[in-house]
């Protein structure tokens, strides 16, 4: 059986500007290149070989401190940003009920899980301030280099309230540090205060960090089995360590990526049919931007959820300027289906599709729309995996991780930084010394 399936043929078609092969000489040196032990030190590559590296001690550590959030808390409150937040919600909500938080809590066997410090919202930190004011909860702060500023103040504001309730001894039990070993103002504060702390491996980058335990604590806590997420990213490792392109779909997908480029697709539309998945495209759109928009290169990474985004972005994908391509993230077996039924009135006219299910509906949409896009000019990549499941989840992790190194040696930059990000950082950080001087 095979774990993900890549259709490239609607892409390279469109394409006037280069074969697969025409890549294979490019490929080898960056095949060389990310298994080369000097690169591997002096770059962030550390997530290439983690899923066969992992420290299997740490690991079991994590699971048992989930188990103490699940006994003692009814939320876990992940602060985090970027690399730090993404990926874990992309699997949570991939991996559990839709409407998870909304379910009775007899039917919910693990806490919920809520999010904060992914941005600096009054209105959203005061709302879930509320929501957890009767609530037994505990914190999990992550943040690679301790000092970015918005989990920073979310995690002084809810520290605050847990040590409140808890008192700062009992604070203490309720709060998990995921960090860097040395770097930054959280370690010091988890030491000091003698936080339960996971690290995050030093060379392993934020936005390449969800195998760690990153991801791995809360979703752990979210009763996600965190070890078939690993396998996942085990067989992937396995699979797409081969060199020649034709074999190993991720350096397939970064290959054909960077022919539409060059053929002025500069656009990428990352798409899927399942909006549980909407997290996920975050998490890829926030991989490809911060690793290949530098140098004034790179593929504009954008997202939709379709059959939804057909009915807003659908006309601009359909007519606007030819600068797109599609990428489709397609789940072949959904986990749950529902069947139409006829009626005897047939009053909506749908009594043609009794018998077929939503699924089968949802299918003929995504053929219909692929027809409709490729016959305008619109080339599409389709990726699909047979079902979605922790394995599924964690091959996917590893393959996007894979293909945005890959397609960013490509282009010619170094996928592991993000110059620019800092640029804004530091702007702000001038501006709220200069306003909080004066105001003094
Ligand atoms: O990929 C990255 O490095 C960034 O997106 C970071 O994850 C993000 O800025 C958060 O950084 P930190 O974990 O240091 O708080």
């Amino acid at each position: 059986m095979s774990h993900l399936v890549l259709d490239v043929s609607n892409a390279l078609s469109f394409s006037e500007y280069g074969e697969l092969d025409d890549f294979q000489s490019a490929i080898d040196c960056i095949h060389k290149r990310l298994n080369s032990r000097t690169e591997q030190q002096e770059n962030l590559l550390g997530w290439l070989n983690h899923p066969l590296t992992y420290d299997v001690d740490e690991f079991k550590h994590i699971q048992r401190a989930a188990i103490t959030v699940q006994q003692g808390s009814e939320i876990l409150l992940v602060i985090g940003i970027g690399g730090s937040y993404t990926g874990t919600r992309a699997a949570i909500e991939m991996l559990t009920h839709h409407f998870n938080n909304h379910l009775l809590r007899e039917s919910r066997r693990f806490p919920q899980l809520f999010f904060v410090g992914n941005q600096l919202s009054s209105t959203y930190i005061s709302d879930l301030i509320e929501l957890l004011r009767d609530k037994d909860f505990s914190i999990n702060i992550v943040s690679k280099s301790g000092r970015t500023l918005e989990p920073a103040i979310a995690f002084r504001i809810f520290r605050k309230i847990l040590e409140e309730k808890y008192g700062k001894h009992g604070a203490r039990s309720r709060i998990v540090v995921t960090t860097d070993r040395q770097e930054g103002r959280l370690i010091e504060m988890a030491m000091n205060e003698g936080y339960e702390t996971f690290f995050i491996p030093p060379d392993i980058g934020g936005r390449f960090s969800v195998l760690t335990a990153v991801g791995l604590f809360p979703l752990a806590v979210s009763g996600i089995r965190i070890e078939e997420l690993m396998e996942g990213a085990v067989v992937a490792r396995t699979e797409l360590s081969q060199r020649d392109i034709k074999h190993n779909n991720a350096y397939k997908y970064a290959v054909t990526r960077n022919v539409l480029y060059q053929g002025n697709k500069n656009i990428e539309l990352f798409v899927s049919y399942e909006p549980n998945f909407h997290y996920f495209l975050e998490w890829w759109k926030q991989l490809f931007a911060e690793s290949e928009g530098k140098s004034q290169k790179g593929i504009f990474p954008s997202t939709a959820i379709y059959s939804t985004d057909l009915h807003s972005l659908g006309q601009y994908v359909q007519e606007g300027p030819p600068n797109l391509f599609e990428t489709i993230l397609r789940v072949r077996k959904t986990n749950k289906d529902i069947r139409i039924e006829r009626t005897n009135s047939n009053q909506d006219e749908l009594n043609y599709l009794a018998g077929q299910t939503v699924d089968f509906v949802n299918n003929k949409i995504f053929e219909g729309t692929l027809q409709a896009h490729a016959e305008n000019g619109i080339p599409n990549i389709v990726i699909e995996v047979p079902e979605v499941n922790a394995f599924t989840v964690g091959y996917l992790f590893y393959f996007f991780q894979l293909s945005c190194a890959v397609s960013g040696y490509l282009l010619g930059v170094n996928p592991f930084n993000q110059p620019g990000v800092e640029v804004y950082k530091e702007k702000v950080q001038t501006l709220l010394k200069q306003t909080t001087i004066k105001a003094r």
